[in-house]
């Protein structure tokens, strides 16, 4: 049987999660904001959850359809076939979202398809109650400009948790974030990695993982596995194959390193912590080190790092500092590629150097910049100065996202050359308030 199978993503990560998709043999990848659609069997089902790095989630699509009405909204659910996937014991909560719809009461859309799917159900399985005692099988609707369309989850807990990071610092990166960052470094078998602001390990052991051709989702399980099969196929049977086939394909032989640093003892403990944990500490190497003192012997070296960027007026003016510290330590060394996310639009200006490209992402609901320095980065024109004295709500860094904005950036900001490098422990945020 083949399936249209659907992934959400982060915003500006489609095209690396389709990249992956295709490599994993999936069919007519369809890209769409935040989400990448393709064709796959049960097979792929189970693939898909075990090996794509930048999916969220992966979902089977049940259908579709137009509603701007609740009659509608129970019609078209009523019409889907939704026996072939839930059982009469099955569990089947239902959960979503709408937007830019003429329906916007989310618990009154979630409890009339809740009631369609009893009623075809009930009418399919002739039983007039359902003791939901069974596997669940999370129901997801979107309701966007009025077309509807419903999901069944088969990840369960979502696709970023790994299973190596149970506690995290204050601000981690998402794990999906940071392994679609990795991929646009082409971080590879033979990459020497550096994150000098490593926190709980994100890039190391993601970027490990990835060097290692290990399947991200190898040390935890999935919300269909409890299902038993799928429309007859034994998906416990899948998954014992595919995970037996993701141990043999691990690569313990690549010439991959990583290094990691950060001023505080329990980043840096959490860090080592976590990266034995995903079971590739043998590669990785992290120490107590503030940005002020970073240096390098490595040759060649792709350093990859979310900076602190702070959230209140001091923070940021910590964090500024920070970046113009970042500027120095790594101008010592320009033959290293950088690849560094945050939402500070005068980061390029603060760092001293124009990157070669940028990539809009988001952490989380921050929108954000990945600055891209491959090329030994752009000189910046001394023409457009940023005010320094800028209040913070002249400050659009850290801006948070809504989805009625769309898509659209601001420009890039580039300002001034480099500026006062100031002490980099004085510069450190504190710790006190979130930072990402
Ligand atoms: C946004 S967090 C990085 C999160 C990390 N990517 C993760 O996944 O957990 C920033 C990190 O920078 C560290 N930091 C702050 N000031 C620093 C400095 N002067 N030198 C080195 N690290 C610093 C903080 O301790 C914090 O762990």
């Amino acid at each position: 049987m083949v399936y249209q199978i659907s992934c959400p993503c982060l915003f500006g990560l489609e095209s690396v999660l389709a990249q992956e998709i295709r490599a994993l043999g999936g069919e007519a990848v369809q890209v769409s904001d935040g989400r990448v659609t393709f064709l796959g069997d049960a097979q792929m089902v189970v693939k898909a959850n075990l090996w794509l790095r930048t999916a969220e989630r992966v979902q089977l699509l049940i259908g579709s359809y137009h509603a701007s009405s609740f009659e509608q909204l129970f019609e078209g659910m009523y019409r889907l076939p939704l026996e072939r996937y839930i059982g009469a014991k099955d569990a089947f909560p239902v959960k979503g979202w709408s937007l830019n719809s003429t329906l916007t009461s989310i618990p009154s859309c979630q409890s009339i398809l809740k009631k369609a799917a009893v009623k075809r159900l009930g009418e399919k399985y002739r039983i007039s109650w359902f003791e939901e005692s069974g596997p669940i099988h999370q129901l997801q609707f979107t309701i966007l400009k009025d077309e509807v369309t419903i999901l069944l989850d088969t990840s369960g807990v979502g696709l970023h948790k790994r299973g190596y990071r149970p506690t995290a610092n204050e601000a981690p990166i998402k794990e999906t974030l940071a392994a679609g960052i990795l991929q646009l470094a082409r971080v590879g078998e033979d990459t020497a990695l550096i994150d000098p602001f490593c926190g709980s390990g994100t890039f190391l052991a993601e970027g490990a993982m990835l060097a290692m051709h290990i399947a991200p989702g190898l040390r935890r399980t999935f919300g269909c596995e409890g299902w038993q099969q799928l429309e007859g196929v034994s998906l416990a049977q899948l998954f014992a194959q595919e995970r037996a086939q993701a141990v043999a394909n691990v690569r313990k032989d690549v010439s991959f390193t990583a290094q990691g640093y950060d001023i505080d003892p329990y980043a840096v403990q959490l860090a080592k912590d976590n990266v034995y944990r995903a079971g590739v500490a043998a590669c990785v190497r992290v120490e107590q080190r503030d940005i002020a003192d970073f240096s390098t012997d490595l040759p060649k070296a792709t350093i990859i790092c979310n900076p602190p960027y702070g959230e209140r007026l001091l923070e940021i003016q910590q964090a500024e500092k920070l970046y113009q510290v970042m500027g120095q330590v790594f101008e010592q060394r320009r033959f290293l590629n950088y690849y560094i996310i945050s939402p500070h639009e005068s980061f390029e200006r603060l760092f001293g150097l124009g990157a070669d490209k940028r990539r809009k992402l988001y952490n989380g609901m921050i929108r954000c910049q990945l600055f891209m320095y491959y090329k030994g980065g752009v000189a910046l024109s001394t023409a457009k100065k940023t005010n320094p004295h800028r209040t913070p709500s002249d400050f659009a860094a850290g801006e948070r996202w809504r989805p009625s904005e769309g898509r659209t950036h601001s420009g890039d900001h580039m300002g001034k050359g480099r500026g006062v490098v100031g002490s980099a422990r004085d510069a450190r945020p504190s710790k006190k308030g979130p930072q990402h």
